[in-house]
């Protein structure tokens, strides 16, 4: 059922788990992703990149690809379909291909650029009835070669935006897009205080949910975090699974190089790995 966030944002605020957005490439990512939610009995984020999206020939095909699947797998539990990062144009087409939620990352522009911008999108997101990720203070990762440590967010800055009546915000705590490098301090639950002692009842987005110790995410969640990001750990099982495929040799044996053979491991590998942090957040059940 392809929803906005909104009501699964407020019910895992308010219930203390936090829904997991998992970042979609094709089809066989989109299909272990919505079967894994569908047997979890769990809410569950589809997001799609600026990039992902021009690499599945654009937002309106991802889009019509989602809401034929959504109805031919006979999902009943709420789905949302996500722009991760959007720019502000990709935001406006991701409205018009008939997304249900949109995240516009205005954390590069200067503040006051960011804050109107938001404050546009929140109105055109309220009339359409769709939800709205805002971002205040980057998230850290790999650039080109450089290795951030993740920035934190200023507290005032969260508060200013999240009064706009955004869905969800995403604040830095020292969180990184990617794998962690051995350095990484780990989560300044210091931040995240200060955060949700501003913002008050808004849901918090966790990004780089990747490579996070599963203590220091349930203490997040415990302390307001409702939506974690996960991209790159469902990368990393699909690349596993497939190796071992191909290293066991079996795409050489009898249809084994048959893609739907081929892809069966690492499919599989994604449903695993999503049905194991649905567990993680405490999504399991709340559809
Ligand atoms: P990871 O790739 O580190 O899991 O991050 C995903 C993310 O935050 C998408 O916005």
């Amino acid at each position: 059922m392809l929803v906005s966030a909104k009501e699964m944002m407020q019910k895992a605020a308010a219930g203390h788990y936090a829904v997991g957005q998992f970042n979609i490439n094709n089809l066989e990512w989109t299909k272990a992703i919505l079967l894994t939610a569908e047997e979890c009995k769990s809410p569950v984020i589809l997001g799609v990149s600026e990039g992902a999206g021009k690499y599945m020939c654009g937002f309106e095909t991802v889009a019509a690809m989602v809401k034929a699947m959504d109805k031919s797998l006979g999902i009943t539990v709420p789905v949302a379909l996500h722009l991760d990062h959007g720019t502000y144009d990709g935001c406006y087409k991701c409205i018009k291909a008939g997304f249900t939620s949109i995240m516009f990352d205005g954390s590069s522009l200067a503040f006051e650029d960011n804050l109107n911008k938001t404050t546009e999108l929140v109105h055109v997101a309220e009339q359409l009835g769709l939800s709205l990720e805002a971002e205040v203070g980057s998230i850290g990762g790999e650039e080109d070669g450089v290795v951030g440590m993740g920035e934190c967010a200023d507290p005032k800055e969260c508060k200013t935006i999240a009064d706009l009546g955004v869905t969800m915000l995403a604040a830095g705590i020292g969180n990184i897009h990617g794998v962690y490098p051995e350095n990484w301090p780990g989560l300044s639950f210091e931040t995240l205080e200060a955060i949700k002692a501003a913002v008050g009842d808004m849901p918090l987005v966790l990004h780089g949910g990747t490579g996070i110790p599963d203590e220091q995410v349930k203490k997040a969640i415990d302390m307001g975090v409702a939506k974690v990001n996960v991209n790159t750990e469902c990368q990393l099982v699909f690349r596993d699974a497939t190796r071992a495929y191909v290293e066991a040799g079996k795409d050489q044996q009898g249809k084994g190089f048959d893609p739907r053979k081929l892809l069966a491991p690492g499919f599989e590998a994604i449903k695993v790995k999503v049905k194991e942090k649905m567990e993680l957040f405490g999504s399991v059940g709340k559809a």
